[in-house]
């Protein structure tokens, strides 16, 4: 149970969206004390809200939103308009997908400025929480059309599967406005905890900030790719590696886990918007599209792997996945590297087992999804470890040996045992770490 005694005075907030964004903000936002209207255009979603039933997995949220329910500080409807018109503060929490151009597609953001412009009341602040490209502020005032509302920025940086505790305790708390005093009222909304946190801008630097940050991580975890690739090539153990690394505090320890390739709703849409924004500015962002382009050949990459350890030929094989989401701790599986891979081991001609815990069992995309991880092995050619999740560290590894066809692990989020899967026969191959096989086997096996 959160502590629901209110720590903020109470303000009326209207959060338009009720995506990952938008409901855990709403979620948030009334636990500090104030009385929030969350609204979607989707009348089932709201429906299935009103009722505490949310449509996303995220730790914390579904408890949250019921408690607040309950307490009358939150509720759920689908009317933008009258929403806007009861509250102080407006938050836009609407999805900017990436268009057929790369671009960030920002119509969800204008037809709601559009919408809410007339019925605003005066002195309304309307604040952009949704990822939107510079210069996209002043569209929103420009639609809102009205001299007496102000607008501000205030990006989110929640990741998917801890999004509450960084709505509630985030690393800072971006405000950009036009004025220090709209820019302070917003971050008044946070609470006394925010101010240590607190960078006040102008708009258009608030929303480069959030850009910015996901772009260098991006940038950063392709740079550990590539380095987990030179270490296959050399033997070096890229464990090691971002551990020296991490330990030097220019560098810092987080975001340095090698893995299948980034993904997720953000960080693709993101970069290429930025791209396309420093194009369209005539600067040079060419580390970026480097890093993208990287990406996606370090993906591929992971699929040679697969073909390398199962006799270099995938047709015909039958290969368990563990994990189809982008990450562990969501049921999110946009742009997620794990079904990448076994959406190609598919196309390469391979019969593709997965388990993952958020998606029942059925076939998905060409994959048949099994209800349990020990289940998607049996009989398998070779199991591929697409996603982080904890559950996969606790599988008995002399059951699944028993199962399995050929005992072959391609951990592409090196959170296995290498040591204990070679003890129970296994054949270990990583990211960026060596190779390793039962000392009767063959340990070269080219991956
Ligand atoms: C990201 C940002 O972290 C967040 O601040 C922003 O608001 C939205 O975008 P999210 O997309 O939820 O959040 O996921 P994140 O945890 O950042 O991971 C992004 C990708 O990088 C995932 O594919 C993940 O598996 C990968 N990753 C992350 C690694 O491969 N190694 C790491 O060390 C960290």
């Amino acid at each position: 149970m959160f502590d629901i005694r209110p720590t903020v005075s109470s303000r009326r907030i209207a959060v338009i969206g009720s995506g990952y964004v938008g409901l855990t903000l709403s979620a948030s936002l009334a636990l500090l004390g104030h009385e929030v209207e969350c609204t979607d255009h989707s009348l089932e979603r709201i429906t299935q809200l009103a009722q505490g039933q949310l449509p996303i997995v995220e730790e914390g949220v579904a408890e949250v939103v019921g408690q607040m329910l309950a307490a009358g500080r939150l509720r759920f409807a689908s009317d933008n308009g009258l929403a806007a018109e009861r509250a102080d503060f407006v938050f836009l929490c609407l999805p900017t997908p990436m268009g057929a151009d790369g671009w960030a597609d920002l119509s969800f953001v204008q037809k709601v400025a559009a919408e809410i412009g007339p019925r605003l009341r005066p002195g309304a602040t309307v604040i952009t929480k949704s990822t939107v490209p510079v210069g996209t502020g002043e569209m929103v005032r420009d639609t809102l059309a009205r001299d007496d509302v102000q607008v501000a920025s205030n990006p989110e940086f929640l990741a998917e599967g801890s999004a509450l505790r960084d709505c509630l305790h985030p690393d800072r708390i971006v405000v950009g406005a036009s004025s220090e005093a709209v820019a302070r009222n917003v971050a008044d909304l946070y609470g006394p905890f925010a101010h240590s946190r607190l960078i006040l801008t102008d708009i258009p630097s608030a929303e480069l900030i959030k850009y910015a940050s996901n772009a260098y991580l991006a940038v950063r975890l392709t740079f550990v790719n590539s380095m987990a690739e030179i270490c296959e090539t050399t033997g070096a153990d890229i464990r090691s590696v971002v551990a020296g690394m991490g330990s030097d505090h220019r560098i810092g320890k987080a975001f340095l886990r090698p893995g299948p390739g980034w993904g997720g709703s953000c960080f693709p849409k993101d970069t290429e918007a930025l791209v396309r924004t420093a194009g369209s500015l005539g600067c040079d962002l060419s580390l970026v599209e480097t890093a993208i382009a990287a990406n996606a050949r370090h993906t591929q990459r992971v699929v040679n792997k697969v073909a390398a350890i199962v006799d270099g030929q995938v047709a015909g094989k039958r290969i368990a996945v563990w994990g189809l989401t982008f990450k562990a701790g969501t049921d999110d599986r946009r742009q997620s590297p794990a079904l990448e891979i076994a959406r190609q081991l598919v196309a390469l001609g391979a019969s593709v087992h997965a388990y993952d815990p958020t998606v029942p069992a059925g076939i998905v995309q060409g994959l048949e999804v099994h209800s349990s991880a020990i289940s998607a092995c049996r009989d398998a050619d070779a199991l591929i470890v697409g996603t982080e999740w904890a559950e996969f560290r606790s599988v008995d590894l002399a059951v699944l040996g028993a199962v399995m066809s050929r005992r072959v692990i391609l951990d592409t989020r090196n959170v296995l045992d290498p040591g204990a899967a070679v003890s129970e026969g296994f054949t270990y191959a990583g990211i960026g770490i060596p190779t390793q096989a039962p000392a009767e086997q063959d340990a070269g096996v080219a991956v």
